[in-house]
């Protein structure tokens, strides 16, 4: 099979294509030719060697893949897979999250990681699914149960998570606020969102407290930490709730460097537990990387989502598809902010 390696830390020219042999599924897993795998941010993080979660270097990262299933190991005596309903034969179209290893040809996974495609579903669609949509669904749907009279407030509402949280919230029927650069803002408004910031020209939390006559959020999925956490807080109402997912504020064409890190650690809120109490506020923070022991749970938010594409509620926004052979073009993408919606490898 082939892969691609980050072979060191470094720039986007450090991806390289390898061959390496054919998986043989484990126990209780089942292998996957791959034929379209999503690119995260998390992935750019990893290739500079700052993504604490990511596997040493040298390492094939990768989150989600869509793809065939071509071979199924022994069952688990205690299968988990089966447990929660997901078993599969070779021929099977699955899409599914991947513990890394997603930037490959094949790739051994789990079952109960994995779903069925529905027929009207493309390879690239469903590869770009796993965690824009499930970072999106809990952020919204289980953190800040968002509601059909609230207002949301989405950053980085163009990229992969945020176009997902568009779409989830015109489900639920909320009033969607978002902030990106400009360019980004009429094809997020066909998406679903209301209003618009560009955050790098425009000061976001004067703009939104005008728009709302605020402090008038309900909630807030917030993806740049650092001190745009802070700022959260300005335009928090009564009963407001916070997700936090990211951590890209310090992040500068596609590193993340020292000193403005550190300053934008220092520059997190620390709210006091009377704070929350007094505000009427819910803060909370979310790792979809560290939640694969929630089998069942994570199960049904992956039913929720097909449910939402079911209805034509969701459908994910591809930026680009890109070869596995130009693969460092796909990391530029991201860092230099060139994306709206999903970057997805095809082998
Ligand atoms: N915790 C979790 O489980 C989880 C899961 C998924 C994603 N995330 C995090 O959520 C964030 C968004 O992920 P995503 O996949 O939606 O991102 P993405 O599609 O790669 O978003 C790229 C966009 O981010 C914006 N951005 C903001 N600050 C940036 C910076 N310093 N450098 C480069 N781009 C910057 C840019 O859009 P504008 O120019 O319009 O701002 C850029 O086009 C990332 O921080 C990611 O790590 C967390």
């Amino acid at each position: 099979m082939k892969q691609i390696w980050i072979s060191r830390a470094g720039g986007p020219e450090v991806l390289e294509i390898r061959e390496a042999v054919d998986p043989v599924p484990a126990q209780g897993e089942v292998v996957v030719e791959v034929k379209a795998a999503g690119v995260s941010f998390a992935d750019t993080m990893a290739r500079v060697g700052k993504y604490g979660d990511a596997p040493p270097l040298p390492c094939v990262v990768g989150y989600e893949v869509a793809g065939d299933v071509v071979a199924v190991g022994p069952a688990l005596t205690d299968d988990v897979g089966a447990d929660v309903g997901a078993s599969f034969k070779p021929g099977d179209r699955v899409f599914g999250l991947t513990r890394f290893g997603g930037y490959s040809t094949m790739v051994s996974v789990p079952p109960a990681q994995l779903y069925a495609m529905p027929a009207d579903m493309t390879y690239t669609q469903a590869a770009a699914i796993p965690v824009n949509y499930f970072t999106a669904y809990l952020a919204l749907i289980r953190f800040c149960n968002v509601q059909p009279d609230e207002r949301v407030l989405i950053h980085n509402a163009g990229g992969g998570v945020g176009v997902a949280a568009i779409q989830l919230a015109k489900r639920v029927g909320a009033r969607i606020y978002g902030t990106a650069s400009a360019w980004k803002h009429p094809r997020l408004r066909e998406l679903g969102a209301h209003e618009l910031v560009d955050y790098r020209t425009t000061d976001w939390v004067e703009e939104i407290n005008r728009l709302t006559d605020g402090p008038g959020m309900h909630a807030v999925l917030d993806s740049i930490g650092g001190r745009n956490l802070k700022r959260d807080l300005e335009v928090m109402a009564p009963l407001a709730r916070l997700a936090a997912f990211g951590f890209s504020e310090p992040v500068r064409k596609g590193d993340r460097p020292f000193l403005p890190t550190l300053r934008s650690v220092l520059g997190m809120p620390r709210t006091h537990m009377l704070t929350l109490l007094n505000s009427n506020w819910s803060i909370g923070g979310l790792n979809l990387g560290h939640l694969w022991t929630e089998v069942s749970r994570m199960r049904r938010v992956g039913e929720e989502i097909l449910r939402a594409w079911g209805e034509g509620a969701i459908r994910p926004e591809i930026f680009a598809e890109i070869s596995f052979d130009d693969a460092a073009e796909a990391h530029r993408m991201l860092g230099e902010r060139r994306n709206l919606g999903k970057v997805v490898l095809l082998p």
